[in-house]
């Protein structure tokens, strides 16, 4: 029997810089999703504790972006790239909530790269899966939510230099709880939104260069007001990341949320991927006691908000996640 484990993601800081080699700052958590099942010939047959529907997919995959039920479709990109002939039969089960941006299709992407025998190591299994997301989804995502799934550190955040693909991991303070709020505001990663974002941190560059080498004013040399405000996010988001992971070094709780509400703020006006709704849980959160800072987590257009709590901090509803491994084969 095959068993493949994955967990989900919260990004602490760093959203919408992984697309431009930038600095993010997430941490696994102890959720995921799990894939189990026997090798099997010539077919994935999967059933979900999620979805009524079972997935039966023939190998070798065609175009996973048709396959029926959706929920396959990220199983069938990562069997597309891994090429796989031989598949499972088994189940899958998860307690990630979805459509929250806590990264529930990755977890699944690399947990089924594991349960099929993908070669290579933590890097190498999630350039496997964002290949797959953008295969099977056509969202043009960045390498975060994977890697972060595949190379997750126990007690620790991950601080990702998404050009350089190395990850240094940060020790997250024991007197820091991090929580996670739904917005109830369900996330489809709307992939013209995302793919528009993408679009104009590109145009960015062609002005001003690599934005994870920009000086912190650069781009007040680009003329159109909604790509400046963009590469405004992007530069500045960048140096949140360092500054985020130096506060929590440090032990420094205060600089570190007062670094989160700076970056929801960014998300907000520059970046505009926030929601009235996501806004007003970010300000009644920062006016509660015991939370130092919080900010729209994932990609934005509804979803979670992460939170950085003294512990025992009571919030109506919250998720507490804590920083966990990465993928496990058994
Ligand atoms: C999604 C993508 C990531 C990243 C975030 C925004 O989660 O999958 O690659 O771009 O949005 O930070």
């Amino acid at each position: 029997m095959i068993r493949a484990f994955a967990p989900g993601r919260v990004n602490l800081i760093g959203e919408h810089t992984d697309y431009t080699g930038g600095l993010v700052l997430p941490m696994a958590i102890q959720l995921g999703t799990t894939v189990v099942g026997d090798v099997l010939d010539g077919r994935i047959t999967l059933r979900s504790d999620r979805f009524d529907a079972p997935l039966d997919l023939e190998l070798p995959v065609g175009d996973p972006s048709t396959v029926e039920p959706s929920w396959g479709r990220y199983v069938a990109g990562v069997a597309a790239e891994t090429g796989a002939t031989i598949g499972l039969d088994g189940a899958v089960t998860s307690d990630v909530p979805m459509g929250s941006g806590l990264s529930s299709s990755a977890a699944l992407e690399v947990a089924t790269a594991l349960a099929l025998g993908a070669a290579g190591g933590p890097l190498e299994v999630a350039e496997l899966c964002q290949r797959a997301e953008h295969r099977a989804t056509g969202v043009p995502c960045g390498i975060m939510d994977q890697l972060a799934a595949a190379a997750g550190v126990e007690g620790h955040a991950m601080l990702i230099d998404c050009h350089a693909l190395t990850i240094d991991p940060v020790h997250m303070p024991d007197d820091l709880a991090v929580a996670v709020v739904h917005s109830g505001q369900h996330r489809e990663l709307r992939s013209s939104a995302y793919a528009a974002r993408r679009a104009e941190c590109e145009r960015a560059e062609a002005t001003i260069g690599p934005l994870r080498l920009a000086a912190p004013d650069a781009w007040t040399a680009i003329e159109d007001r909604v790509v400046a405000a963009r590469a405004r996010h992007v530069i500045g988001e960048n140096q949140r990341v360092r500054d985020v992971a130096t506060a929590l070094r440090a032990g420094d709780a205060e600089a570190a949320g007062q670094s989160l509400l700076d970056g929801h703020r960014s998300l907000r006006d520059d970046f505009e991927v926030s929601t009235p709704v996501l806004d007003a849980l970010v300000d009644q959160l920062a006016a509660t006691r015991g939370v130092w800072g919080a900010r729209l987590t994932g990609a934005g257009f509804g979803g979670c908000v992460v939170a950085l709590c003294e512990p025992g901090t009571d919030i109506a509803g919250a998720w507490w996640v804590r920083p966990s491994a990465g993928a496990t084969l058994t």
